[in-house]
């Protein structure tokens, strides 16, 4: 099996999404495995467990710290741990928006409400005042403001007739256990994803100025200008005309960009073959360790050489500064 991926759950209380995570890293081909249960409370029950399971704990009472001081004991024991990835199970604390920045987008959490609705507590009381006819749970990552961040994936949860707090809280909690596991696991594994990798490549793209999609020869490609005399600037390839891997292809200034780039890193280059010979390179996107600021760079360099002038020129005028 690969290596897999590195996992801290940070509890308060019983730990029962703790557990479904333990277990659920136990299943076959699990891409992580949890290497560290850590707690702001040294009583919390699910250290009990974690133990039992020979999972390394740690714990730091908050009493007296400020909030500043507490996270950075509770990062430094994370990344001792050699942590890629912290999952927030009932962690009953505010974090600070320097430990949020550090775990950005490697910070996960479950809520039990159907996000956007309902932050923050009760939330089964709320779901059954305003009569609504689901509750659920959601998972997202962590953002600075509370129960906040991009949801990664939500459980409806029917509400019955005679449901009190209590008993939805432990419906809704079933299908915590069986969303958690499963979103962590898609969500460390996005990389290898075709679909996710497409997404992220997409963004860029149309992020930039005057741009839109249009498939070309079967494969999406980006296009700047009009819908008319629009040219393209990148193209997606999986394994697109017999090329390996997945791969965006961008223009470079001419064969000698492209022959520098393909000698500076043959692992992270080819020239495609029948856009190369005009100095197009194909950039890897399924290394594992894809620099997105670095495509997003590529694809705008790409952008400038094809881009009607009028959106160039100011771009142009500060270069001649
Ligand atoms: C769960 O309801 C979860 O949605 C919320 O806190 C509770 C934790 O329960 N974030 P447990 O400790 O995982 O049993």
């Amino acid at each position: 099996m690969p290596d897999r991926v590195k996992v801290a759950v940070l509890i308060s209380g019983r730990g029962s999404n703790m557990a479904a995570l333990i277990y659920a890293a136990k299943t076959n081909d699990c891409p992580y495995e949890i290497i560290l249960v850590a707690s702001n409370d040294p009583q919390a029950a699910g250290l009990i467990l974690a133990e039992a399971e020979g999972i390394a704990t740690f714990s730091h009472p908050h009493k007296g710290l400020s909030r500043k001081e507490h996270d950075q004991i509770m990062h430094d024991a994370i990344t001792q741990a050699g942590a890629d990835y912290i999952t927030l199970a009932g962690y009953m604390r505010i974090l600070s928006d320097d430990f949020v920045s550090k775990w950005q987008d490697h910070m996960l959490n479950i809520h039990p409400s159907l996000l956007p609705k309902y932050k923050g507590l009760d939330t089964y009381q709320r779901a059954l005042d305003a009569s609504d006819s689901h509750a659920g749970c959601s998972v997202h990552l962590v953002t600075p403001e509370l129960d906040d961040g991009p949801v990664l994936a939500q459980t409806k949860v029917a509400i019955l007739p005679n449901d009190t707090a209590e008993i939805l809280a432990d419906r809704v909690l079933i299908a915590e256990h069986q969303l958690y596991p499963a979103t962590l696991a898609q969500y460390v594994t996005r990389e290898a994803d075709p679909n996710w990798i497409l997404d992220q490549v997409r963004i860029r793209a149309l992020a930039l100025e005057e741009t839109y999609e249009r498939p070309s020869f079967g494969t999406p490609g980006w296009r700047v200008g009009s819908e008319k005399t629009g040219k393209y600037f990148a193209y997606f390839s999986q394994r697109h005309f017999g090329e390996i891997g997945t791969s965006v292809f961008v223009k470079t200034s001419g064969l000698d960009e492209q022959g520098a780039l393909l000698d500076a890193d043959p692992d992270l280059y080819f020239a495609p073959k029948f856009y190369g010979k005009s100095g197009w390179i194909a950039i890897r996107l399924d290394t594992g360790r894809t620099d997105w600021d670095h495509i997003a760079d590529s694809l705008t360099k790409s952008w400038r050489m094809v881009a009607p002038k009028r959106l160039t020129r100011i771009m142009d005028i500060a270069d001649d500064f």
